[in-house]
This record gives structure tokens, C-alpha cells and sequence, in this order.
């Protein structure tokens, strides 16, 4: 890792659209769902590489704004090694632009981070109104998962739950109770994940793979788990078609690398 007054060299470097929702976004779109992409582009130069991404991902960025050049471009520089990765971030601006209504083609709201939804919380009776199902991820965020008492009335106004295990640790230790949300998909890296709808907790193991780099498989996870669920899937297959969706983008570089092998990994599962 770099250290104040040294130079570190690393083996390869690589520029990707990232961030929860359009991952989320591309593993629907290579799943073969119509979806469209609700944020904040970054402003120049990053702004090209990343709309060329999202089109060459089959994501409708039209409700997209663009980013401001005065903030500078929102991005994030991530360090993967040893399976783990780290993050140097710089942020600008709210994440989604302001929306009057959701009435629209669409029948599903995820948020690709509970910072999102808390600042966003008009976005719930809009998606309502407009007949829709809605999920959100977790992410980390320090200052949120120490809210977890405080965040149980907007999470069980969500239908589905999409934490990492060390989140949804954190929010439980912070007083959220576990069957705050309907339905709650506790995502475990490597030992696959588990799941708690009405019946209780089931797990599904997954098997581990060789990981490029981990960022992004949570984010990917939800598209496949997400999919069932809406397609009204058995818990345990939506188990599966997440884990099979977040093995796959493990596998390489940037949270998309993979996805292009999860249509037919999941038809083969089937
Ligand atoms: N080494 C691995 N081998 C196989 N599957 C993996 C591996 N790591 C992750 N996965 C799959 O990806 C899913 C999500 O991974 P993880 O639990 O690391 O999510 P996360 O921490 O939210 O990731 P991120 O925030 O980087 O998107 C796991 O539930 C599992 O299905
Ligand atoms: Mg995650």
C-alpha cells in the first residue's frame, strides 16, 4: 500500500464506471433487463469513459445529470490486493439528481447505498406512487451504520435489504433489529450468503473463486439475487443467482468485467 514519502508501483491499472447503482444496473442489464440509470455523472474527463461504459452495459443513462466542473469530477481510486480492496474517494455533490415523479415504465427502485435513501427519503413515496418495488444496499459509512436503532423506520419502509455481513454487523450492534426489513440478503464474500424473509435465516454457500478484484461483487450479487426475487423465485435460487452474479464480477477487474458470463451461468444453473 502507498506510505507518505515513498513511490509504490502497481502491476496494472484500469478506468471503469463504478459505484453501487450502475453495477447493480449492469448485472439487471446482462440479466437482460431494461434498466435506467438514476445519478450523477462525473464532470470531464471521467465523464466520457464512464457514459462509454454505462452504453456499452445496455444501461439507459437519459435521467442522468451531468456532473459539476466547479466541484471537480467525482470519482475513486481503488487499490485491489490480496482479495481486498481499498478506496480513496473524492465526492461532489449529491449522487442522483432530483426526480418530481417515478411514474414511469419502471416497476423497481434499488438504491445503490443507504446514504442515498436517507438523503433521498421523498424518493419512497414516489416509487410507491408509481406502483414500484424498492431495495437498497447498504455500503460503508461510519457515521450510518452507528444509526442502526434510528435507521429501523426508513429501512422497513424498503422491501428488500442488501447489507455485507461486516454492515449488517455493525447496524445490529447500533440497535437495528434483525427483522426490521421484510426481507434482508446478508452478503458473505466468499462463503456465499444468507437470507431472511418470513420463515427465518436460510444460507447458501457459494464455491469461492480466485479473486481479481472484489470490488463491485456486492453490487453485482444484487442484481442476480434482485432478479429472482422480482421474477417471485424460491428464496434459496435467488441465493443462487446472487452468488453466481457476485463470483463472476470478482473474477476481474472493475465491478462489470464479469457479467457478460452470468446469463448463461444462470441458465446452466436453472
Ligand atoms: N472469493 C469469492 N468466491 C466466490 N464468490 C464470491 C467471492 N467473493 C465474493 N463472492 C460473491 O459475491 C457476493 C458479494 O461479495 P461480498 O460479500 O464481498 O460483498 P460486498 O462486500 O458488498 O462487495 P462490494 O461492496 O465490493 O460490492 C458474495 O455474497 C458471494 O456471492
Ligand atoms: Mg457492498
Amino acid at each position: 500500500m502507498p506510505v507518505m514519502g515513498a513511490e509504490t508501483f502497481a502491476d496494472g491499472l484500469s478506468l471503469h464506471a463504478g459505484g453501487g447503482a450502475f453495477i447493480t444496473a449492469a448485472s439487471f442489464a446482462a440479466l437482460g433487463w431494461p434498466v435506467s440509470l438514476l445519478s450523477a455523472l462525473p464532470s470531464p474527463p471521467f465523464e466520457a469513459v464512464v457514459q462509454g461504459d454505462i452504453a456499452a452495459a445496455n444501461v439507459d443513462a437519459s435521467l442522468c445529470s451531468k456532473g459539476d466542473t466547479a466541484v471537480g469530477p467525482q470519482i475513486t481510486v481503488a487499490i485491489a490486493r490480496g482479495g481486498d480492496r481499498s478506496f480513496l474517494s473524492h465526492k461532489a455533490g449529491a449522487a442522483l439528481p432530483q426526480m418530481e415523479s417515478l411514474e414511469g415504465p419502471w416497476t423497481h427502485l434499488h438504491f445503490g447505498e443507504l446514504r442515498s435513501l436517507v438523503e433521498h427519503q421523498d424518493m419512497i413515496a414516489k416509487a410507491r406512487a408509481a406502483g414500484m418495488t424498492i431495495s437498497a444496499d447498504c455500503g460503508w459509512d461510519d457515521e450510518l451504520l452507528a444509526q442502526g436503532e434510528s435507521l429501523a423506520e426508513i429501512l422497513s419502509a424498503v422491501d428488500v435489504f442488501l447489507p455485507n455481513e461486516a454492515e449488517f454487523d455493525r447496524l445490529c450492534a447500533s440497535g437495528l433489529l434483525e427483522g426490521a426489513v421484510p426481507l434482508t440478503a446478508v452478503k458473505c464474500g466468499a462463503k456465499g450468503a444468507r437470507a431472511r424473509g418470513v420463515d427465518g435465516w436460510i444460507h447458501q454457500p457459494t464455491k469461492p473463486v480466485q479473486v481479481i478484484d472484489a470490488t463491485g461483487a456486492g453490487d453485482a450479487f444484487n442484481g442476480g439475487f434482485l432478479s429472482g426475487w422480482l421474477e417471485g423465485q424460491a428464496l434459496s435460487d435467488c441465493l443462487i443467482a446472487g452468488n453466481i452474479c457476485g463470483a463472476a464480477s470478482v473474477g476481474q477487474a472493475g465491478g462489470t468485467g464479469g457479467l457478460g458470463q452470468i446469463k448463461g451461468a444462470l441458465t446452466g444453473a436453472a
